[in-house]
This record gives C-alpha cells, structure tokens and sequence, in this order.
C-alpha cells in the first residue's frame, strides 16, 4: 500500500505527535510520519521520534533573520525527507502565507478549542471564562488567517463548573489524540476535498458511526 508521507512540526510535548505515531503502527495505516521538524531542540517530540526511529530536525527560528528565512528552510527540510503532507501539532509560530500557500490543503493543524469559537493562545481559560458547558477541539486545513481553516474534525467535551485551564486542557487532550489520527487517516485514504471554505468527507456516515466524532456538525 501506497502511503501518505506526513511530516509533524511540533514545539514541545509531542503528545499529538505520539498519537499520530502510534496510529501509523498499524500496518493498515494510511500514512506514516517521515519527518518531525521542532522549532526548540529541547522538545520532548523530538525524542518521541526518535524512538520511533523516525527523521529529526531541530529548526530554531532565532537562528534566522526573519520569518522568511525561517519558513524557507522549514520548507526546504520537508522537501528534503520528501513529505507530502504536514501536520502541525503543538508548532508555537506563525507561518508565512508564502510558505501555507506551498502547502494549501496538504496541512493541518489541532487547536483545543471548538472553533471558530476561542481563537489563539490560553483558550481553555477563555472557554471558562465565557461560561461555556461545552469545549472541544478541532483539526483544520491551515490558511494564513490563524486558526481559521476548513474544518475537518471536531470533538466535544464537557465544561465542568470547577475545571481549571489545566483541568480542562487535560480533558481536551484526550479527545485531540482520537481526532489527529482520524484526521489523518482521512487525508491518507484520500477522503477529503475542500470546497467554499468547507471540508467534504468520503462516506462521512460511516466516519461518524464508527468513531462517534462530530463531522461538519451533522
Ligand atoms: C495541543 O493542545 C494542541 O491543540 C495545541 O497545542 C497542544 C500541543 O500539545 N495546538 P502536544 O505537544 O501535542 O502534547
């Protein structure tokens, strides 16, 4: 089986990255990550991979001038391990519209929140804040306007009255390592087409009956 080569940009942790990398175990998996680029060599992602036995390049942006420069060597290394697709898991800086466009509808990005509700950082408190019963997250096309892409999984938690941003995060967590794989599983099975702004899912119905997650909010 022809499978989709996925290359992980992460910052820290690397727990998406570890649910991607342990879905692509299975043989009937229809991708496998073939490169993880981190923007801090400290990340704990990079020994994940490591172990994994997968590719590892330590990019630090304060190496480069700007923005630019940065993105441009981002692209060259992923061009390099011949990825097709990048997911973006937990990856802390923006990117350049140049370097998306290079890569429209070919990555993705988690973000712990229901959008287009709570955009940007801390949104967990936010959430709180707003009053919220409900949070989630959501995996998305990536386009220059942050957290603001086609939307191709989402996945619901509660809001308890006594969450803290870390109790909830936690919560949030959990669901984001079901929703990466399936996310990808989907790219890799060639099920997903983007038209006027909204992700069209291949058999949406059985997507939503086996996995029980929220697809376009049917
Ligand atoms: C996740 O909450 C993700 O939604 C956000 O950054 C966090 C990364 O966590 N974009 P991890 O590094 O995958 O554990």
């Amino acid at each position: 089986m022809k499978k989709l080569r996925v290359g992980v940009l992460i910052s820290g942790n690397g727990s998406n990255l570890q649910a991607i990398i342990d879905a692509c175990a299975d043989k009937n998996f229809p991708a496998e990550v073939v490169s993880v680029i981190s923007n801090k060599e400290t990340a704990y992602g990079l020994e994940r991979a490591a172990k994994a036995g997968i590719k590892t390049s330590a990019i630090r942006h304060k190496d480069y001038p700007d923005r630019n420069a940065f993105d441009e060597a981002l692209h060259a290394q992923l061009i390099e391990d011949g990825v097709e697709f990048v997911c973006l898991a937990g990856f802390m800086r923006l990117l350049t519209a140049e370097f998306v466009g290079k890569w429209e509808n070919k990555m993705i990005n988690i973000h712990p929140s229901l959008l287009p509700a709570f955009k940007g950082l801390d949104v967990q408190q936010a959430a709180i804040d707003a009053g919220v019963k409900f949070s989630g997250c959501t995996v998305h096309f990536v386009t220059p306007e942050m957290d603001a892409g086609p939307i191709i999984v989402q996945a619901v938690v509660p809001v308890h009255q006594d969450d803290t941003a870390d109790s909830l995060a936690e919560r949030i967590h959990k669901v984001e390592h079901q929703c990466y794989p399936l996310a990808v599983k989907l790219a890799g099975e060639g099920r997903l087409s983007v038209k006027s702004g909204r992700v069209f899912v291949e058999g949406e119905q059985d997507v939503v009956a086996g996995q029980g997650f929220l697809l376009n909010s049917k």
